[in-house]
């Protein structure tokens, strides 16, 4: 038995987005069928729509969600039904040498719902990252579902299913960023911001945020920044530098993914220290730098992927910290929005009036 939802599909490239019909299947081995309740819009959505990502339209778009496990299929024990949930899009396989040597972040084998949704004529859709919850319901892998405590909103959990786990994860996980460490933030939007919020939680004692836009540098001194700097009108090493004491700090966040931000975070860390690389670059991006500023400076250049996270360790304890008051998650729900309204937040996201709008059904 199968079921018709409301979803949020891109039908061809460059399109505005529509509200369509989907039939979503009953959940066979190992995949569940959830109810979602919260799904925010991030660039990768509005990058899908654009033809960027794939060509395989139609896209089910929607990956960053929170809801409800209504239904499991066989051989699935890690979730039940009424189990709140939050989606992520890398399921690994506990098999490869990545997942082997503990390092699961880097598998090579993740995996997705197994059977396809389709629109009501039958044609396949492909789901955004493995997901799409911009639907009343979606068919996932069990392993894409993480149970936590549902006292948290959907909105929040579901945030956590991408951006601002990515700018956590950059900050606590990839950078390693501790007690007492300075840390600069290279763009404050959702990721950005994200990431302020994470080095905070570990403990840094000076958290820069640099940006062009005088309206994020004032949502991250809100997020806790304790020093802005605009990039505009300052040169950022120089900046972060004097605020370092002349050194520079112990871990640069870059969340933008330009070759000039690349560059930035590269001189704004002490010689001993970390840049972390979270905002992605497109592929005819080229950064040059002298080879003997490669050369004579230590400390480390890391990429950081989804936050180099594990949702069965992070997500838990990331919501628990909420729950207490001890991370707060609410600021980066700028608006709740309806289904229908995916099309106008993409908009706004173009003109960065927004951390994140999350669609709440
Ligand atoms: N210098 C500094 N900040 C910049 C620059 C620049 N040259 N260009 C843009 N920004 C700022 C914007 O003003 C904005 O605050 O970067 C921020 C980007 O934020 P969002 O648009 O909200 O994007 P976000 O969702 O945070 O993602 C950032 O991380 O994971 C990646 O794919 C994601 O590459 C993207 C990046
Ligand atoms: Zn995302
Ligand atoms: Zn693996």
């Amino acid at each position: 038995m199968s079921q018709q939802v409301s979803a949020v599909v891109a039908r061809s490239k460059g399109a505005p987005v529509s509200l369509e019909t989907i039939v979503v299947p009953d959940p066979g081995p190992g995949e569940a069928l959830v109810r979602i309740e919260a799904c925010g819009v991030c660039h990768t959505d509005l990058h899908y729509r654009e033809g960027g990502i794939s060509d395989d339209f139609p896209f089910l778009l929607g990956h960053e969600a929170a809801g409800v496990v209504e239904a499991v299929g066989d051989g699935v024990t890690d979730v039940a039904p009424g189990d709140f949930v939050i989606l992520n899009w890398r399921a690994v396989c506990g098999q490869c040498r990545a997942c082997r040597r503990g390092r699961p972040w880097y598998c090579f084998d993740t995996h997705n719902a197994r059977q396809r949704m389709t629109l009501t004529d039958g044609t396949e859709l492909s789901p955004a990252l493995g997901i799409g919850a911009f639907a009343e319901k979606t068919l996932v892998a069990a392993g894409q579902c993480t149970k936590v405590d549902p006292a948290a909103s959907a909105a929040v959990a579901g945030l956590l299913g991408c951006g601002v786990m990515a700018g956590i994860g950059a900050a606590i996980n990839t950078g390693g960023v501790g007690r007492g460490d300075s840390v600069a933030v290279i763009g404050c939007g959702g990721v950005g911001g994200a990431a302020i919020v994470g080095a905070k939680l570990a403990g840094a004692a000076k958290v820069i945020a640099v940006d062009i836009d005088a309206r994020k540098l004032a949502t991250a001194e809100k997020l806790g920044a304790t020093h802005t700097v605009n990039s505009r009108e300052t040169e950022v090493a120089d900046a972060v530098r004097e605020l370092t004491g002349g050194f520079g700090a112990d871990v640069v966040i870059e969340a933008v993914g330009r070759p000039e931000t690349y560059r930035q975070a590269f001189y704004a860390r002490d010689l001993a220290g970390t840049v972390v690389l979270v905002g992605v670059p497109t592929p005819e991006m080229k950064l040059e730098l002298p080879l003997l500023d490669v050369f004579g400076r230590g400390g480390a250049l890391k990429s950081s992927w989804y936050g180099d996270c594990l949702p069965s360790r992070d997500f838990p304890m990331l919501i628990d910290l909420h729950l207490q008051g001890r991370l707060d998650l609410d600021a980066f729900v700028t608006e709740t929005i309806a289904l229908d309204e995916v099309e106008k937040a993409f908009e706004r996201m173009h003109h960065g009036d927004v951390l994140r709008s999350v669609v709440v059904l």
